[in-house]
C-alpha cells in the first residue's frame, strides 16, 4: 500500500514547543513509521508556512524582515523535530521557488476552469502607510468586554473572535497609528457555498473520521459554506498570477496546503521517485495530521480545491487532535506558557524518548488533555525506568550472567513457556491495529503490556532460582525473555526510536544486520540460539524530584516575567492646577525605626524623623519590606495629611512609594541626601 502522510506546516514564526509535538508531528511520526516497519511505501512530508500575516507580525515585534524570520526559524524548527526523531522524508517550507511555481500554477488552472468568483469588496486601508490591513492589524475597542485594545480578527482580553467591522471606535491601524478608512477592492473568491453539496457527500463518505473532526465538519456544514477570498491584499506571499495585481498575494491557507504537493514534487525529485503516484494514483492513502485549529481547512477547503482541479486524490482521514495544557492552563506562546523544544533537550539531554513516551500517553486525541512536570516524572519513574527498562535490563544481565552472553537454545518448553510466547505473538498485531486507528495512546498501553508480560515471566519462573537447580531451563527462560525483547525493539521504535536503537545494540542487532519488519515481530526464534548479544545498560534513568521543581519553577518564573512586561501604564488622571498640587506639603525625612503591626499582614509602624522631631506613620508596605529593609530609609512623605487611625494607631502622614511594573515598590527618595523636614516642590 501506497501512503501520502502530510503533517501540518507550522508558521515558522516561532519556535515549537510540547504542544505542536504531541498534537501532530509525534503522532504522525508513530504512523509513519509503524507503516515503513510493515513494509509500506511512505511518502512523509512537512515543512514550514512561511507566508501570511502572523510572519509579518512576528517580523515588526522582532524588528526584522519577514524573510529573515522565516530563515531564522526555518533552521530552528527543523532541528528540533531531527531531535526529536521525526522522521520527515523531507522537510520544506513554502518559500522554495518550486512551491510558488506550484502554488500559482494550481491558482491559474482553478482560474482557467471558472472555479474563482471576482468580488469587489471594502476594505479596511491605511493611508499613511498605503496599505490594506489584514485583521490582525486593526485595532479598536472590543465589543464584548470593552477592551480598548482589541484586535480585528480576536479580542486577547476575553477570547472572542471578532471581525473588523465589528469593532468599536476608536480605531486605529497597527502600522502607522491612523484611522483606517474603507475602501474598495478587488478579490478571487472560492464559492464554497456551491460546492456544499460536493463537500457533505465527501465528508459523510467518512464515517470513521474521529468524533472531534466530524463534529467540526458537521457545524460548518450546517452553518452553510460561504465564499471565501483565496487571495490577499498583502506585500508578503505568493504573488497572484492574473495582471494588474499588484500588492496582491495567494490567501496563505491557499497557498499552503499545496506546500504538501510542492514538498512531495521535490522530495520525489531527489529521490527519483514519481510524485504523481503519491498525489493522483487512487490506490494512495492520504492521511492529514494536524491540530484541531487546522480542521476546516483540511477537511472543507483544501478538499475543495482539490476537487475543483481535478486530478488529485482527497484525503483518506484528518485525524487532529485536540490541544495540550500545560501545568493547568492554555499552552501560549505570547503569554510564555510553555514548554521549548530546544529548551528541553538542552535541561534533560537524551531524554526524548521520556517526552514522546508522555506525550503520547497523555495525547489530546478526542479531548483536550494536560501536561504535568510530575506526571512525566511519574510515568518516567514507575513507568519507563521501572517496568520498561527493568525488564530489558534484566533479561540481558541476566543472559550475560547465565549464559555467556549468548542466546541459549530453548529446548524442553513448558505450559509457562508456551503461553508466554502465544501472547507475545498476538502483541504486533494488536499494537498494530491501534495504530492503524489513530488511537496511539491505546497502542501505548498495549506495549507497555508487552513489558509486562516479560516481568511476569521472569518473576514466574524465577531463573535465579532455576540456575541452581535446573541449569538447563534457565536456557530456555532466557531464550524466551529475549525473544519478547527482540520484538519489544520492533514493537517500541514507532514511540521511541532512539530506545529501540539502544535495545538493538544491546541484543547485538544493528539496522543491517536484521530487518526489522512488523511481520517479524512476536516470532518465538526471531533471535537465533547462538548469537551473541551486546552489553547491557539502562534505557532510562530515574527522574529527581529537583529537576522537576525545577523545570516548575522556570515556567512560573517567565510568565512572572511576561506578565513584568505586559503590564499596562496606568491611565493618566484628569488635569489638575498649580494650586491643587501646592496644598500637599511634601517633605524629605528618614525612618528611624520600624516594626511590624501585630494582626496586621500589609502595615508596618514607621517612625520618620521629619526635622522637628519624630512621627509616627503607619505604612501598607510590610509585603514588600520587612522593618529590617524599611530602617534608616531616607523617603519622601506628606507632611500635611490629616491624621488617620488605623489598628488602633494614629498615622501621621503618609510614606511616597513608586509602583514597578510587577507591582513591587520603591521608596521615592532625593538622588542625594538631603536634610530631614526639606521640602518637595
Ligand atoms: N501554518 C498553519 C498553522 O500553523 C498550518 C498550515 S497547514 C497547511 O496553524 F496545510 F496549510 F499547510
Ligand atoms: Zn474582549
Amino acid at each position: 500500500m501506497r501512503y501520502t502522510i502530510t503533517a501540518a506546516l507550522i508558521y515558522a514564526n516561532g519556535p515549537i514547543h510540547i504542544g505542536h509535538l504531541a498534537g501532530c508531528y509525534v503522532p504522525s511520526d508513530i504512523y509513519a513509521r509503524f507503516l515503513r516497519a510493515s513494509g509500506h511505501d511512505v511518502a512523509f512530508v512537512s515543512g514550514t508556512d512561511e507566508h501570511g500575516v502572523p510572519i509579518t507580525i512576528r517580523a515588526k515585534k522582532e524588528g526584522l524582515t519577514p524573510q529573515q524570520v522565516v530563515d531564522k526559524y526555518y533552521v530552528q524548527i527543523k532541528k528540533a523535530f531531527e531531535d526529536f526523531g521525526i522522521s520527515f522524508d523531507i522537510y520544506s517550507r513554502t518559500s522554495s521557488p518550486i512551491h510558488h511555481q506550484t502554488a500559482q500554477d494550481f491558482f491559474t488552472t482553478l482560474h482557467q476552469k471558472g472555479h474563482f468568483v471576482e468580488e469587489t469588496t471594502e476594505q479596511y486601508y491605511d493611508q499613511e502607510a498605503k496599505q490594506f490591513l489584514a485583521d490582525r492589524y486593526i485595532v479598536g475597542t472590543c465589543p464584548v468586554c470593552g477592551n480598548p485594545n482589541a484586535y480585528g480578527d480576536q479580542c486577547e482580553r476575553c477570547g472572542s473572535t471578532l471581525s473588523p467591522t465589528e469593532l468599536k471606535e476608536p480605531l486605529r491601524s497597527m502600522l502607522s497609528g491612523a484611522k483606517p478608512v474603507l475602501k474598495a477592492t478587488k478579490n478571487w473568491y472560492l464559492p464554497l457555498d456551491k460546492m456544499q453539496p460536493q463537500i457533505e457527500a465527501y465528508v459523510n463518505a467518512h464515517p470513521e473520521w474521529k468524533t472531534n473532526v466530524a463534529g467540526q465538519c458537521q457545524s460548518w456544514l450546517k452553518d452553510g459554506l460561504k465564499p471565501r477570498a483565496m487571495t490577499r491584499d498583502l506585500e508578503w506571499g505568493i504573488k497572484v498570477p492574473l495582471p494588474d495585481t499588484d500588492g496582491k498575494v495567494l490567501y496563505v491557507w491557499f497557498d499552503a496546503p499545496i506546500g504538501y504537493i510542492s514538498m512531495t514534487k521535490e522530495w520525489a525529485a531527489q529521490t527519483g521517485k514519481n510524485w504523481e503516484d503519491y498525489w493522483k494514483n487512487k490506490d494512495t492513502k492520504l492521511v492529514h495530521f494536524i491540530g484541531k485549529d487546522n480542521i476546516v481547512f483540511h477537511c472543507i477547503i483544501f478538499p475543495a480545491m482539490l476537487i475543483n482541479e481535478g486530478s488529485f486524490i482527497l484525503a483518506n482521514n484528518v485525524p487532529a487532535n485536540e490541544f495540550m495544557n500545560l501545568e493547568g492552563d492554555k499552552i501560549s506562546t505570547s503569554r510564555t506558557w510553555a514548554v521549548w523544544l530546544h529548551e528541553y533537550l538542552e535541561e534533560l539531554p537524551n531524554k526524548q524518548d521520556v517526552l514522546r513516551y508522555v506525550l503520547t500517553a497523555s495525547a489530546p486525541e478526542t479531548k483536550d488533555s494536560e501536561f504535568t512536570w510530575k506526571d512525566f516524572q511519574t510515568r518516567n519513574n514507575s513507568e519507563l525506568v521501572g517496568i520498561f527498562g527493568n525488564f530489558v535490563n534484566r533479561a540481558v544481565v541476566l543472559t550475560h550472567k547465565f549464559c555467556e552472553g549468548k542466546v541459549p537454545p530453548a529446548a524442553d518448553l513448558q505450559d509457562i513457556d508456551r503461553e508466554t510466547l502465544a501472547t507475545l505473538a498476538e502483541f504486533p498485531a494488536r499494537i498494530g491495529e491501534s495504530i492503524a486507528h489513530y488511537r496511539f495512546r491505546e497502542a501505548l498501553v498495549n506495549l507497555m503490556d508487552l513489558t509486562r508480560l516479560g516481568n511476569k515471566y521472569l518473576a514466574d519462573t524465577a531463573p535465579w532460582h532455576a540456575i541452581k537447580e535446573n541449569p538447563e531451563r534457565v536456557n530456555t527462560i532466557m531464550n524466551v525473555s529475549l525473544q519478547i525483547v527482540a520484538t519489544l525493539r520492533i514493537v517500541c521504535e514507532p514511540f521511541m526510536p532512539f530506545t529501540s536503537v539502544k535495545i538493538g545494540q544491546q541484543l547485538g542487532l544493528t539496522a543491517e544486520t536484521d530487518a526489522q519488519t512488523w511481520q517479524n515481530a512476536g516470532k518465538a526464534d526471531l533471535l537465533p540460539a547462538g548469537h551473541a548479544i551486546g552489553e547491557g545498560f539502562l534505557l532510562f534513568e530515574k527522574i529527581e524530584d529537583a529537576t522537576i521543581e525545577k523545570q516548575i519553577q522556570k515556567l512560573q518564573d517567565s510568565k512572572r516575567m511576561n506578565e513584568l512586561t505586559t503590564k499596562q501604564i496606568a491611565e493618566q488622571k484628569p488635569e489638575t492646577q498649580y494650586d491643587d498640587f501646592a496644598k500637599m506639603d511634601i517633605r524629605i525625612g528618614t525612618i528611624t525605626a520600624a516594626e511590624n503591626v501585630p494582626k496586621s499582614k500589609k502595615l508596618l509602624k514607621l517612625t520618620v524623623n521629619d526635622g522637628h522631631g519624630e512621627r509616627t506613620i503607619l505604612s501598607g508596605i510590610a509585603e514588600h519590606f520587612s522593618p529590617e529593609e524599611a530602617l534608616n530609609k531616607q523617603v519622601c512623605f506628606l507632611a500635611n495629611l490629616a491624621p488617620r487611625k488605623m489598628m488602633g494607631m494614629e498615622s501621621q502622614g503618609m510614606i511616597l512609594m513608586a509602583e514597578d511594573r510587577d507591582g513591587s515598590l520603591a521608596f521615592v527618595q532625593p538622588s542625594k541626601p538631603v536634610w530631614n523636614g526639606g521640602t518637595v516642590n
